[in-house]
């Protein structure tokens, strides 16, 4: 059987190991406690002594370091780009200068280290304002805001390097784009480009998209206000001149392109990319592909890459979250509602538990351990059934100072 390791700590790495298990020998570097206890092997040894066949890479700073190009080099099939790939998604400025090259969509934009020039472009700017850290920083180093003296103080606490170190030294100025943002997740192999179902992801903490960015609060999928044919006008107008610039740039991608898009009324325009699976995106596309996955993401890495038939039903994913967070959250908390095996000890149809940030106490109780703390994934045929679901799931577990948004998936079933 082939054996897969799958590089990553959280929810996403969870849900592909989930579905991937089904068809490989599966082994989670280093995992957490909940992919453990649901029986997957989890380990902290380096990735290269796990004797992979294939290695799909979760997180991106790996594939920034450089993972997926020391795994080739020693004969090993990746899902991941190398580190020239993985540019599109470890520098803002990078990205801007290669989008214009490509000649794909975008917001408009100007890069600063300078503190008074940034403040005088900010000037000439109408709201709302985007300001971004250049380096990476884990979803929340872009503040979009209405109020100019809020844009002001952001710029200087970013240049200064106060609030996000070496990563924040240089800030992009960004247009805000209007519309509905909408995930698309594209397995290229480095010469053909298919595109799963689109998703859509919940980043600010708060009901009604208000407060601070998150990492995601959940997901759902598909969307339906994106059709087939935008699908593929999208890959048209900004994947494939994408994939035409990487291979002008002699870059063979092979992996994951995920492209955060806003749909406005001229069209879709990118946001930005990233150069894996989204989280929480990852867990609601991996159990909707849950039969394919292993397939596609074999295909993805070694080519001949094949369009996958497009999966029945609908996922929504709704996050729990430790109080703080994304600041500082609070840790250890005794989690209710969970069975031995990590999962609903009350099951739900159709729900799968995903761990993001959990550990096992003493007593082999599960403790909050992060920011986000579990994933409550459900697929059912619609996606006002599979809201249900997560909902009734996320009803039956609990622990001190628990955050989570009631509004995931809210408009797409009103
Ligand atoms: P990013 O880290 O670039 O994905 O940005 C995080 C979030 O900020 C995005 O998902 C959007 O919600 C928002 N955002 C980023 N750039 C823009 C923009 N130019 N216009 C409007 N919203 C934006
Ligand atoms: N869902 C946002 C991200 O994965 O970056």
């Amino acid at each position: 059987m082939t054996r897969v390791v799958v590089v990553g700590a959280g929810a996403r790495e969870h849900a592909l190991a989930l579905a991937l298990s089904h068809r490989a020998e599966v082994i989670v570097a280093p995992g957490n406690a909940g992919i453990a206890a649901h029986g997957i092997a989890c380990s902290g040894a380096s990735v290269a002594s796990l004797d992979a066949d294939l290695v799909v890479v979760g997180p991106e700073q790996p594939l920034v370091e450089g993972l997926a190009d020391e795994l080739r080099a020693a004969g090993v099939a990746v899902v991941g780009p190398g580190r020239e790939g993985a540019r599109l998604e470890g520098s803002k400025a990078y990205l801007k200068d290669f989008l214009a090259a490509a000649g794909v969509p975008t917001a408009a934009y100007a890069t600063f280290s300078n503190e008074a020039a940034a403040l005088a472009h900010l000037e000439t700017m109408t709201a709302p304002y985007v300001i971004k850290t250049d380096g990476l920083a884990a979803g929340k180093g872009v503040l979009v805001t209405s109020d100019l003296e809020a844009a002001r103080a952001d710029v200087r606490d970013k240049l200064s390097g106060s609030s996000f170190g070496a990563a924040g030294t240089t800030v992009v100025l960004e247009e805000g784009l209007v519309g509905f943002e909408c995930s698309l997740h594209v397995l290229c192999d480095g010469t053909r480009a298919v595109p799963l179902v689109t998703a859509q992801d919940f980043k600010r903490v708060g009901d009604g998209d208000v407060g601070a960015n998150t990492g995601g609060m959940g997901a759902f999928a598909p969307l339906p206000a994106v059709s087939a044919a935008d699908v593929e006008a999208i890959m048209a107008t900004v994947i494939e001149p994408t994939l035409a610039e990487l291979r002008r740039r002699g870059v063979d991608y092979r992996g994951v392109l995920y492209a955060g898009l806003m749909i406005g009324p001229d069209g879709a325009k990118l946001i930005e990319y990233n150069v894996r699976f989204g989280d929480p995106e990852t867990e609601v596309l991996a159990p909707l592909y849950s039969e394919s996955l292993f397939a596609l993401l074999e295909a993805t890495a070694t080519g001949e890459l094949v369009a996958p038939a497009t999966p029945a039903g609908a996922a929504v994913t709704v996050v729990v979250a430790a109080q703080g967070y994304p600041g500082t959250p609070r840790r250890g908390d005794v989690i209710f509602g969970l069975a031995d095996n990590g999962q609903l000890a009350t099951p739900v149809p159709g729900v799968n538990v995903y761990h993001a940030g959990t550990a096992r106490d003493a007593e082999g109780r599960f403790v909050t351990a992060g920011g986000r703390v579990l994933a409550l994934s459900a697929v059912a045929d619609s996606i006002g059934h599979a809201r249900e679901r997560a909902y009734a799931a996320a009803a039956t577990v609990s622990f001190d100072g628990m955050v989570m948004r009631t509004d995931i998936a809210g408009k797409a079933v009103s």
